[in-house]
């Protein structure tokens, strides 16, 4: 039982060692769609989140964003729409457990999937 508890306690030590230390990877980025109840030529304004789940900052997040359309201008120091990617704030870092917040106002919703960063903190 007491060798089990501290294999357990060294596993959790050590992912925390691993993540304070650059062991993250894209899929520490999340995003996630909140409804603001406002609307748009008729379509939902959707606030979204963009978090860094990793210890360490992440930098040049760069999200899929072949076929997103929005009826309200995104501010591009948050999110720099081109036609298959967005680049968020600017390439500057998003540091550790931090969010990155824009709206836009489309249905349906559009899923954004990272697929680039640099993690800060190797
Ligand atoms: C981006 O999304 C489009 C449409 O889903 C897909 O065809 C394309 O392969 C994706 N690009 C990357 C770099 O993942």
């Amino acid at each position: 039982m007491s060798s089990i508890f501290k294999l357990l306690s060294l596993t959790v030590f050590l992912a925390l060692v691993f993540q304070a230390y650059g062991m993250c990877t894209l899929s520490d980025i999340s995003i996630k769609h909140y409804e603001t109840h406002d609307f748009a030529h008729g379509m939902p304004v959707w606030r979204v989140s963009i978090t860094n789940n990793c210890g360490c900052p992440q930098s040049q997040v760069k999200l899929n964003c072949t076929g997103f359309q929005s009826y309200i201008g995104i501010d591009q120091a948050l999110l720099a729409v081109s036609d298959t990617e967005c680049l968020v704030k600017q390439g500057a870092p998003i540091p550790a457990a931090q969010s990155v917040f824009f709206r836009y106002a489309w249905l349906p919703k559009f899923k954004f999937e990272p697929i680039s960063s640099k993690i800060g903190c190797t």
